[in-house]
């Protein structure tokens, strides 16, 4: 990077916060979302104000929803999970953890600590005896008998990523629940072995393993700041035991300790993390919370980063501010602490973007729409701007990749999970011969990058893709949507319901589905009046149901015939406590028709 690159932007980003404010004008708005550039505006005025800083863990893995979610890929094939309660050997204070999971593999972490009476033994820096290991074994019993898979690393292997081990189990059988520990062992002289606590997880069904009426659900979850409210939404899913896997769509950490709206705990290191050092306490402070640990150790994550794991509005050249060599190695310390503590396979040499097979039902690309040839944010000319055909969100090598992919994909599903909102949000809605009229929300979503939206979207219905379903994070709110190249011009789109879907077919010219999921603990809305909802809808009329108050977890579940998207509403996140989220609203679509019908739930 050049020296040049590292000045400071002449004129501040249009960002989220701003964009929303347009909002907030002659309303009682609480701007939402991940874009924090404009300190103090909005933020969450209710129920917690006024709770101590530093509060207790969270209320354990107990606080579950579960019922009535679907038949799952485990219903009667497979015995339930029977993990002993968490017992956190000081060996292994963060528990275990699966990802990534394949039809034949899994990833596997643990995170190994080096004990005072290490170094008192004489060890050395590496904190252990000459021949230290750890070594993993899979089974699938809970007891951990006759080994499926198994091995050993070196304990220097931990000591290089600041403790934490991942090793891909590989060889496994598809469709099958596993069990699996690590293992320390000292060498010679060292003491004894310590097992850490078992974990559960399952390989992706290969296709041909899932009958005709077969039904797998997904949990899908984002944005978690800790010192914004306790994991309550983490531990009702890790009570679940018909997830096949649960989506993590980004901002798992938070580098700052700005976000919380009250605060509900604290962060042990104030500030905003920079280096890899800063970024490992962060990772390391998160799993001192017991639902986030039962998470990681009752299902394999599927993982990808938004910006809060670098930095506010992180791209390729900047973040958080900063530009130029000191960016690059931030992000680079960023990437590398998100690559240990999660269980990932690829490597931080690799893109972080990569596809799932389940079971010929369903393709899962998971993009990376942050940190892979994002440009930067828009200044004060992003209404004209955002249609510049050579901005992107996606690198041309993630963008051939998922059109290609998408083509390929012979599954009666295609899910996208990914970061930023896909669909239109608009102030207000404008055909495409004045869409300079059509004022975008948030020019950091896909609005912001629309020349390479109207391009998938385009490859989508140039190629009669069917079954795509757009899942998304970010926002800290919960929509559906149904996503075409133009909401707002009839000759694009002709929102369900109103009969008029003529020459358009029948999915009246929508192209996909997008169901986005609430945050975990990060700030939603205050309180939504009756004025901003009827606003929304009438410039956004693809937008089929939102909530814009209440945190919790996204359910999607695919069968042949179906996808059912569920939102799992939290009444409150900010007490140590709380009532399991309850069910608010389901949303379906066929494979073939890009359609929602949602219904909303005991309202
Ligand atoms: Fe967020």
């Amino acid at each position: 990077m050049s020296a040049q690159r590292a000045k400071t932007p002449p004129t501040p980003p249009l960002t989220r916060r701003a964009a929303l404010a347009r909002l907030a004008a002659g309303a009682a708005w609480a701007a939402v979302g991940c874009d924090e550039s404009a300190r103090g505006a909005g933020g969450e005025a209710s129920a917690g104000a006024g709770m101590g800083a530093g509060a207790g863990m969270g209320a354990g893995a107990g606080a579950g929803a579960g019922a009535g979610a679907g038949a799952g890929s485990d219903a009667g094939a497979a015995p339930p999970a029977a993990l002993p309660p968490e017992a956190l050997p000081a060996r292994f204070p963060f528990g275990v953890a699966s990802g990534d999971p394949l039809a034949d593999r899994v990833v596997l972490w643990t995170h190994v600590a080096a004990l005072p009476e290490d170094d008192a033994q004489g060890a050395g820096s590496a904190g252990e005896g000459e021949g230290a290991e750890v070594r993993w074994l899979l089974s699938r019993h809970p007891d951990l008998r006759d080994p499926d898979a198994s091995g050993a690393a070196p304990l220097r292997a931990a000591r290089d990523a600041g403790g934490c081990l991942k090793v891909d189990a590989e060889g496994l059988s598809s469709n099958t629940r596993y069990y699996y520990a690590f293992e320390h062992h000292p060498g010679p002289g060292g003491g004894g072995v310590t097992r850490s606590d078992v974990g559960v997880t399952r390989t992706l069904p290969r296709e041909g393993d899932l009958p005709d009426d077969a039904a797998l659900t997904l949990g899908v979850v984002s944005c978690a700041a800790f010192n914004a409210g306790y994991y309550h939404v983490y531990g009702a899913l890790a009570a679940r035991d018909d997830l096949s896997a649960v989506l993590h769509l980004g901002d798992y950490i938070y580098e700052e300790s700005r976000y919380a709206r009250p605060a509900v705990r604290d962060y042990e290191q104030p500030g905003e993390a920079r280096d890899l050092a800063s970024y490992r306490a962060r990772y390391a402070q998160h799993h001192t919370d017991s639902q986030l640990r039962a998470l990681r150790r009752r299902h394999p994550l599927i993982a990808v980063w938004d910006d809060h794991e670098f930095a506010n509005n992180a791209c390729p050249a900047s973040g958080g501010g900063e530009e130029g060599a000191a960016w690059a190695a931030r992000a680079a310390d960023a990437k590398r602490a998100y690559h240990e503590w999660l269980p990932t396979r690829p490597t931080p040499a690799e893109p972080l973007y990569r596809r799932f097979e389940l079971g010929g039902l369903c393709d899962l690309f998971m993009l990376d729409t942050r940190m892979d040839g994002r440009d930067p944010p828009l200044g004060p000319d992003a209404a004209v701007a955002r249609f510049d055909p050579a901005r992107r969100l996606l690198s041309p090598a993630q963008e051939r990749w998922l059109l290609d992919g998408l083509s390929a994909s012979r599954a009666p599903w295609r899910l996208l999970g990914q970061q930023v909102m896909m669909s239109q949000l608009q102030l207000r809605g404008a055909p495409e011969a004045s869409r300079e009229s059509a004022v975008a929300l948030n020019p950091d979503q896909w609005d912001g990058f629309a020349a390479q939206r109207a391009r998938l979207l385009g490859h989508i219905r140039d190629e009669g893709l069917t079954g795509v379903i757009v899942l998304t994070g970010d926002i800290h709110t919960s929509w559906a949507a149904e996503v075409s190249l133009n909401p707002s011009d009839p000759a694009l789109y002709a929102p369900s319901g109103e009969g008029a879907e003529g020459a358009l077919g029948p999915s009246g010219g929508a192209l996909a589905v997008e169901l986005v999921t609430p945050s975990v603990t990060s700030p939603a809305l205050a309180g939504t009046t009756e004025a901003i909802l009827s606003l929304l809808r009438t410039a956004n009329p693809h937008v089929k149901w939102l909530d814009l108050t209440r945190r919790g977890y996204l359910a999607v579940t695919l069968s042949r015939e179906e996808a059912r998207g569920e939102w799992w509403l939290l009444e409150s996140a900010l007490e140590p406590s709380a009532p399991p989220p309850t069910l608010a609203a389901v949303a379906r679509v066929s494979p073939r028709r890009a359609r929602l019908t949602v219904e909303e739930v005991g309202s």
